[in-house]
């Protein structure tokens, strides 16, 4: 057994905790029972775009693997399991006039009832990144708002119609931020569209990725009402978004590097949250965006580029996990863009409540233990770094509910697989369980083991929490706590496509803490 080494008090025991996954890095079988593609099915299979050259069409082979899924949550002893619905499989080619394609609507029918029947809480999310191809082919997809809203208006209805009696807890889209900007700025996920054209023969990096940020809230928000309206009161469940965002904290004490952390997390989080939660766009993005920066003037973005770097997509600001003195901030994980930093993931709780003062719940979190894909599978069990990741975030967890008051009340390790990790393709590990993609075989690791025993041990057996019910939610998941500090100048850290560089400059540097951050309500519209 694992020593779990945390303190004495526990969770309410309504807390949910589990595993998360995704449709598309997992199920495999893409051409089964009439499911229609997905942009990630071709993006994925072009030369140079995932690391291995691999794409999704087996995964892990969940979608014929699901009743051993579903025994190895048992085996964990979730209490939850977050998983995401593939669009194109219920309605293959995606539009509101489309049709329904039953067989998938049967295979997530009998998937749910299938962890019902287990005691499982299912969390599901309706999009997380795999948007039907036939749309993007038929108006560009999250390009063209007029459409897209009312396509996923229209299959976000069929879910909630098919599948409200029985799940009641709802995401409307994982990570917005990785859409937008990955998706039609730097064009690493698909559709792949950015202004470089060494990348993409089309595309527009400096108005894409918002106009697609904006269609996505919308759409989140539009799904909303219409839960809202139609079933909530029937079905009593309650509707989210998935974001993420770094912890940034200020490189040291001047006032530009503390504006520079702020507008790093007005970036990653308020771009998506204040206009859900405060009603507008952050001050400092219209300012920085206007109609196309319309409010800058040559004075102002001297400023900005003061203090922070080039890249628009992280606000001008610079991140890096290295500390003034040299050292690093945390182990660093196989991904450039995540160190484990555990301080920063209770501290991006804080912040998270402070700012929204809403219910979270961490709808992801975890860690790539650096070269595991290198290693036995003996040797991959016993992934110390990321049981380590795991004991600092759960001790941040219970401290900032129990000493800071935070108002968590769920959590979900990325992930239950190791999977399809998008552009990384499968050399990247997140999984606490081994597969071994030769045989599909799942192999628990240690830091599985760990989350099972700590949950255990932390969540109370008989004390539900006093929280009424029917409060609106945010549901924040956390990332992977990490941090970097705060700079003048110099280079950016690019999230999942690149390496924090290392720039000597003055030695100012921004803070960072990855961070996926689910909430649910929606004001306003
Ligand atoms: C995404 C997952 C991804 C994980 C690790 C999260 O941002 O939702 O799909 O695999 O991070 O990169």
């Amino acid at each position: 057994m694992i020593a779990t080494n945390a303190p004495p008090y526990k969770l309410p025991t309504d807390f949910l905790w589990g595993f998360a996954t995704a449709s598309f890095q997992i199920e495999g079988a893409t051409d089964a029972d009439g499911r229609g593609k997905s942009i990630w099915d071709d993006f994925s299979k072009i030369t140079g775009k995932t690391l291995d050259g691999r794409d999704g069409d087996v995964a892990t082979d969940s979608y014929h693997r699901w009743q051993e899924d579903l025994d190895l949550l048992v085996q964990y002893g979730v209490k939850s399991y977050r998983f995401s619905i593939s669009w194109s499989r219920i309605i293959p080619s995606g539009g509101r006039e489309d049709p329904v394609n039953e067989a998938g609507i049967e295979f997530y029918s009998d998937f749910i009832d299938g962890l019902l029947a287990r005691g499982i809480t299912p969390f599901v999310t309706l999009y997380h990144w795999d948007l039907p191809q036939a749309l993007h082919d038929r108006y560009l997809g999250w390009l063209n708002k007029g459409e897209i809203v009312l396509d996923f208006v229209r299959y976000a209805k069929v879910c909630f119609e098919r599948f409200g009696d029985r799940v009641k807890h709802w995401l409307t889209m994982n990570e917005p931020w990785c859409i937008s900007i990955l998706g039609y700025g730097r064009g690493v996920f698909a559709p792949g569209r950015s202004s470089d054209r060494l990348r993409s023969p089309e595309g527009n990096s400096s108005t894409e990725p918002w106009i697609a940020g904006h269609s996505v809230i919308l759409s989140h928000a539009y799904a909303v009402k219409l839960y809202r309206e139609e079933f909530k009161a029937k079905q009593g469940g309650e509707i989210g978004i998935t974001l993420n965002g770094d912890w940034a904290m200020p490189y040291d004490d001047s006032i530009q590097n503390i504006e520079a952390a702020q507008h790093a997390l007005d970036v990653a989080i308020g771009w998506f949250a204040d206009p859900i939660y405060l009603g507008q766009y952050p001050a400092y993005m219209k300012q920085m965006l206007g109609d196309r920066l319309p409010d800058f003037t040559p004075e102002e973005l001297a400023v900005v580029k003061e203090a922070g770097g080039e890249d628009e997509f992280q606000g001008h600001v610079e991140y890096t996990f290295t500390r003034p003195d040299g050292t690093q901030l945390g182990t660093q994980a196989h991904c450039a863009w995540l160190q484990d930093y555990a301080p920063g993931f209770r501290d991006l709780l804080n912040y998270l409540y402070k700012r929204y003062r809403k219910p979270i719940y961490v709808t992801e979190n975890g860690f790539a233990v650096k070269d595991e894909d290198k290693k036995t599978v003996e040797e991959a069990l016993q992934d110390d770094d990321r049981v380590q990741y795991y004991r600092g975030v759960t001790s941040s967890l219970l401290a900032a509910v129990k000493e800071d008051g935070v108002d968590v009340r769920g959590y979900f390790g990325w992930s239950l697989l190791d999977n399809f990790e998008w552009a990384d393709g499968y050399v990247t590990r997140f999984g606490v369980t081994y597969v071994d993609y030769e045989t599909q075989k799942r192999y628990p690791k240690d830091s599985g083991k760990f989350l099972s025993q700590w949950f255990k041990e932390h969540v109370d057996n008989d004390k539900p929490s006093s929280i009424p019910a029917t409060i609106v939610k945010v549901i924040s998941a956390a990332g992977n706590s990490v941090e970097t500090k705060v700079v003048h100048s110099a280079n950016v850290n690019v999230p999942k496509d690149a390496a924090p560089k290392k720039k000597g400059g003055k030695g100012k540097k921004a803070p960072f803490a990855r961070f996926t951050a689910y909430i649910s309500a929606f004001l306003g519209l």
